[in-house]
């Protein structure tokens, strides 16, 4: 088990360039499935989900070649090696030989976005086998929309040992009315319906840039959907879609993690190839709380001079403000002047930051979905516990801020979703090391 160490009281002062999207990447890769031939894919991110999705496709009859790109940028390969694409950000993906139609359980298990396989995989062969993927540590989550929607295109599921079995002789356009705008469902009929016989139409669809841009994607191998951007997504079945080249867009929710980071320290950071529309919600929040913002080109400067003021937030769908920004905005009001609310809407258990944050000093009292944040003076450096992607992204900002030394554990679960955060925060005058956590 590894640890990040961060000692606080740094300003950050300097850019950092933004990497590609998590949450784009998955889908889009994953989208590889559907195509007749080779694509080649640019600005991938190198992180572990990156690398559970490369091993699933892989198992599927879909292997990952990795261009020789450039000199690795990590300067240790081994870790590169370890947490994602040995320091490529370009891979070649294609189907060669068979595809087979399983998606095992101990893959799954680590990922939940395994589960987007069963559109492209039922629109191929006809047949899925996805090992459900479980809860995990912010819900339930359960699948239950993807399922339904995906049986008025004409498939039929069985549960039998822990899997989802779905088949189908060609799957058929349908008229789609989600019952909550569900990313991962949007984009799995995204999928399933470009190959499908007829027009789909996907009401109360999810909007996120991220599906955006995997739609984009598959329009330009070929598929026929427009609407993109909005909540009505129509899709006309065609008979193939073809490989081609494609950049994933830049990461919305890291580049918001880093302007948080210039917020908390007081500082002043470049944002290089900065996603600026997509966080239109974020900024307008952080501006409220006296964080500056000036756009630059395609880089976004951020800084903070005084301390931040409090704020009130509720997490919606997009263009709602992101849940996957919660914890870390919550890192800020602890130590922002006054009192803050936090309303979470989306997951039922994406509070798991707030005891770790407490035992720094944060004064934050829950009460079903709602936090209440009264911002104190200063929080003080603890060993704590990550317990998700986005909480331990919160407890690195509480760090960054804390009086003394901040021992963050468990920080796979960080290498999940940002790419070596430690080089990015310390290139910029961060405190930070990773090291092996003997405890
Ligand atoms: C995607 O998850 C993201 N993950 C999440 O980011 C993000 O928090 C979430 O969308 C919301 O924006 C990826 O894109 C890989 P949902 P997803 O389906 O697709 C319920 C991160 O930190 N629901 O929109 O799983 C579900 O339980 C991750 O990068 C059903 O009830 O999100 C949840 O409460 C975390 N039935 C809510 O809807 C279903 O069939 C939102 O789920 C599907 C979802």
């Amino acid at each position: 088990m590894e640890k990040l160490i961060i000692r606080g009281g740094r300003q950050l002062k300097g850019s950092i360039k933004v990497g590609g999207s998590k949450n784009a990447a998955l889908p889009i890769l994953i989208a590889a499935i559907l195509l007749d031939g080779p694509v080649r894919f640019r600005n991938v991110p190198r992180l572990r989900d990156i690398n559970t999705t490369n091993k699933l496709l892989a198992i599927l009859g879909c292997p990952a070649d990795f261009t020789a790109h450039e000199a690795d940028m990590t300067g240790n390969a081994a870790e590169a090696d370890k947490i994602g694409n040995a320091g490529h950000s370009d891979e070649v993906l294609a189907c060669v030989g068979k595809l087979t139609p399983e998606a095992p359980y101990d893959l799954v298990k680590t990922m939940r976005a395994s589960v987007l396989v069963l559109g492209p995989l039922l629109a191929r062969l006809g047949l899925a086998k996805v090992a459900l993927p479980g809860g995990c540590a912010i819900g339930a989550r359960p699948v239950d929309l993807h399922l339904k929607a995906l049986e008025r295109m004409g498939a039929q599921f069985e549960l039998d040992s822990g899997y989802i079995i779905g088949r189908c002789k060609k799957l058929h356009g349908a008229d789609i009315d989600f019952d909550f705008p569900t990313v991962g469902g949007t984009e799995n009929l995204l999928m399933a319906a470009s190959l499908a016989d007829g027009v789909t139409t996907l009401r109360n669809a999810a909007c996120e840039p991220e599906v955006s841009d995997l739609a984009n994607f598959l329009n330009a191998c070929g598929a026929r959907i427009s609407g993109i951007g909005t909540d009505t997504l129509r899709i006309e079945g065609v008979s193939a879609l073809k490989g081609t080249g494609y950049s994933i867009m830049p990461d919305r929710i890291e580049a918001g993690t880093f302007m948080v980071a210039a917020a908390i320290t007081g500082g002043d950071l470049l944002l290089e190839n900065c996603p600026t529309e997509a966080l239109s919600k974020v900024i307008s929040k952080l501006e409220e709380m006296g964080v500056g913002f000036e756009q630059q080109g395609r880089n976004l400067r951020v800084s903070a001079g005084q301390r931040c003021r409090s704020c009130d937030v509720s997490t919606r769908p997009y263009p709602g403000f992101p849940t996957d920004m919660q914890a870390q905005l919550m890192a800020l009001m602890s130590v922002s002047e006054g009192s803050s609310t936090v309303e979470e809407n989306i997951f039922e258990n994406r509070f798991m930051h707030v005891p770790e944050l407490t035992r720094m000093g944060a004064d934050i009292h829950l009460s079903g979905s709602k936090a209440v944040v009264r911002g104190v003076k200063g929080l003080t450096g603890a060993p704590v516990m990550a317990s998700d992607l986005r909480a331990s992204a919160s407890l690195v900002l509480a760090g960054l801020v804390a009086k003394g030394e901040t021992h963050v554990q468990r920080i796979y679960h960080l290498d999940r979703g940002y790419e070596q955060i430690e080089h990015k925060l310390g290139g910029v005058g961060a405190d930070i090391e990773r090291a092996r956590d003997e405890s």
